[in-house]
Parts: structure tokens; C-alpha cells; sequence
């Protein structure tokens, strides 16, 4: 097999990579260490709320604090994405997922979930509910804290939490918010430094390419990764020795992208249908249902009933991916402009 010229460890720069080395985030790190150290005595620990821009290490610090932690407990441990799982029934479906623990996902009563997670999460528990601004059926919180559970919530919004029952907020009240800003030029410059001794072959990227890409990120790490990873695969592909700048260049915008590709990959195959429809256009509601249900049917997906349809058009509507005019029957949906 031909050697590589530029990628050592192509899975250390994928997105889904938690380094066991982050850098620049000590006041968090110790933070959320301090809020979640009770556990190490079997208590309860502090909820905690990450809030801040994209790409800022929100997610990667929630694992990498939890992968710790169960290095010296046996905790019980979940990462949710309340984008993928925001009902009550689907929550408890995930956390017991995170578990190890499959249950029946389609017919079994949310309480029969419930009762089930009470049982099954006894002890340390953990769970992180990211992206929590997504989460529909918020009573749920207070039903893992019922249950014991400590809390990490996560979102780009800082008020997030404020939009809850009160009776929620008021147990929500001693959470500890943790901020989270953009990186600076140096830091990332640092990141990407440490990712390149591990995922590429020395000399394949230069000091000063590293300090190009830092200054176009935007203080977002998930960006400058994605350049960095974008470059490296371009060049390996070419088979050149090094990565050329203008590469690097040429790879920003489908770094950014891969920001608003993360949300569309996120979306249930009846949404995905319904942007794509839109895509051709403008649609009134009484001719967008039927088109939907012709092309479930030709892509082998379960058919909807209307009530669904309509919550899931106010759902896309909700995160900002649909827009409407009119109201009721000539409600007229197509795509936001860019
Ligand atoms: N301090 C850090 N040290 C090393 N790698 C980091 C650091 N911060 C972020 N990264 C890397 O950057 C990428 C994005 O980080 P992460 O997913 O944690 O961001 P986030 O704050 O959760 O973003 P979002 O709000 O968009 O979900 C990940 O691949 C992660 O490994
Ligand atoms: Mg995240």
C-alpha cells in the first residue's frame, strides 16, 4: 500500500473526535469539574448550563469530562441532542439508550420509560441534553432531577432556560452557567497545532498556514478543524507532499457550510422531504401535504397523517428553516432566503 504524504490519523481530525488534550478551556474545565465532583461521593451533583457560540467546545468538554469521571465511577452517562431527541418518551428512550439499555421504541408508554430510567439510572448519573433550546416537552427536566440524574445542558443561547415553566426554572435556580467565547487567533492556533502532530505527516502543513486558518475561522475550532481537515484530504487526494495555501483558501466556505449541513443532517426524513420539495419553490399548504405524501411513498417513508404534518411545519417554522405567509388554508411556506 502507497504511503501516505499528508494524513496520518484522519480520525483525529473528524468532527466527532473528543481530544483527551483541550486546550485553552481551564476556567470551564474546573467548573464543571467542581459542579459534577459530588458524584465521586455518590451525591448529587450540580446541574450545569455551557452557553455560547459555535464551535467554542461546548460538546467536546461535556464528554471528555464525563469519559473521566467514569474512568473512577461507575456512572451512568447519556449525551443527548434535544435537535434529534425533543419529546419526554424520546429523551428517556436516549437516556436509557446511553445506558445500554434498548427498550421497545415504538408502543411503549412514556411512564413505563420513566418508571424503567428511575430504576436503571440509580446511583451516579449523568446526562447531557445539548442543544436544549430544541427541546419540546420540557417537564421532562424535572422528571430526570426527580430521578437523581445531574444535569448538563447546553445551548448557543444564553437564555435558553428562561423560556421554562417556573416551576422548572425554580429548580433550575443554583445551576451553574458556564460561558463559553469564541477562541481567540493564538488559541486555535494552538488546537489546530496539537491536531496536526497527531492527524498529519510532519511538515504537511506549515506554522503560518496554521496561523491563516485561525484568522478565518471566526474564533470557531469546529470550522478551522474542518479546513484543516478539508485542505488535508484535498492535497492527499492530489498526491502532493505538502498542503498548497491556496487550498486552504478554497476550502472556507465548505467549512462553513458544514456548520448548516450539520442541521440538515439532523433533520427526520419527513422534514429532509419537505425542504427538498420547497426547494423547487413556493407551495401552498393545501398543495404541499399531498406532494409530501406522493414522495414518502416514492422514497419507502411512513406516510403522515395531517395533524403531524402541521406540527412539523410549525416546528420548521419554529428553528428559523421554513417561512410562511398567509394563514390557514392559504398558507403559503417556502425557504428563508440565504
Ligand atoms: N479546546 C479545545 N481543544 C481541542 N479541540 C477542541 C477544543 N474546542 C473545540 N474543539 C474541537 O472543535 C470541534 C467543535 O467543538 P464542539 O463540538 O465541542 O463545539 P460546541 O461548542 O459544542 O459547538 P456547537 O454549539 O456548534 O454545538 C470539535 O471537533 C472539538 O474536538
Ligand atoms: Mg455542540
Amino acid at each position: 500500500m502507497e504511503q501516505n504524504k499528508i494524513i496520518r490519523d484522519l480520525r483525529v481530525l473528524t468532527e466527532e473526535f473528543i481530544p483527551s488534550r483541550i486546550l485553552h478551556r481551564d476556567s470551564q474545565l474546573s467548573s464543571l469539574k467542581t459542579s459534577l465532583s459530588p458524584l465521586l461521593s455518590d451525591s448529587r451533583p450540580r446541574n450545569s448550563f455551557l452557553f455560547g457560540p459555535p464551535g467554542t467546545g461546548k460538546t467536546s468538554i461535556s464528554i471528555h469530562v464525563a469519559g473521566e469521571l467514569k474512568k473512577q465511577i461507575p456512572l451512568k452517562f447519556a449525551h443527548i441532542n434535544c435537535w434529534e431527541s425533543y419529546t419526554r418518551h424520546s429523551i428517556l428512550y436516549s437516556a436509557l439508550k446511553g445506558f445500554g439499555i434498548f427498550a421497545q421504541r415504538k408502543g411503549t408508554p412514556t411512564d413505563d420509560l420513566l418508571e424503567e430510567f428511575r430504576n436503571k439510572s440509580k446511583g451516579p448519573c449523568l446526562i447531557v441534553l445539548d442543544e436544549i433550546d430544541r427541546l419540546e416537552e420540557c417537564e421532562i427536566l424535572y422528571d430526570l432531577m426527580q430521578a437523581g440524574a445531574g444535569l448538563i445542558m447546553i445551548s448557543n443561547s444564553e437564555n435558553a432556560l428562561y423560556r421554562m415553566d417556573p416551576r422548572i426554572r425554580s429548580r433550575l435556580s443554583s445551576t451553574e452557567n458556564i460561558q463559553f467565547s469564541r477562541y481567540t487567533d493564538r488559541e486555535l492556533s494552538d488546537i489546530l497545532s496539537d491536531r496536526r502532530e497527531w492527524g498529519l505527516v510532519p511538515g504537511a502543513l506549515s506554522r503560518q498556514q496554521i496561523g491563516k486558518i485561525s484568522l478565518l475561522s471566526n474564533g470557531d475550532a469546529r470550522t478551522a478543524l474542518g479546513m484543516l481537515s478539508i485542505a488535508a484530504q484535498k492535497a492527499e487526494e492530489k498526491g502532493l507532499g505538502k498542503i498548497p495555501s491556496s487550498l486552504i483558501d478554497s476550502t472556507l466556505p465548505q467549512a462553513i457550510s458544514g456548520s448548516m449541513k450539520r442541521i440538515l443532517e439532523s433533520l427526520t426524513p419527513h422534514q429532509r422531504i419537505i425542504i427538498d420539495i420547497l426547494k423547487g419553490g413556493k407551495k401552498g399548504s393545501g398543495e404541499l401535504f399531498p406532494s409530501l405524501q406522493k414522495e414518502c411513498s416514492r422514497q419507502g417513508v411512513d406516510e403522515m397523517v395531517n395533524r403531524t404534518f402541521r406540527k412539523q411545519m410549525e416546528r420548521l417554522v419554529r428553528h428559523g428553516l421554513v417561512s410562511f405567509e398567509g394563514e390557514g388554508r392559504w398558507r403559503v411556506y417556502s425557504l428563508p432566503e440565504p
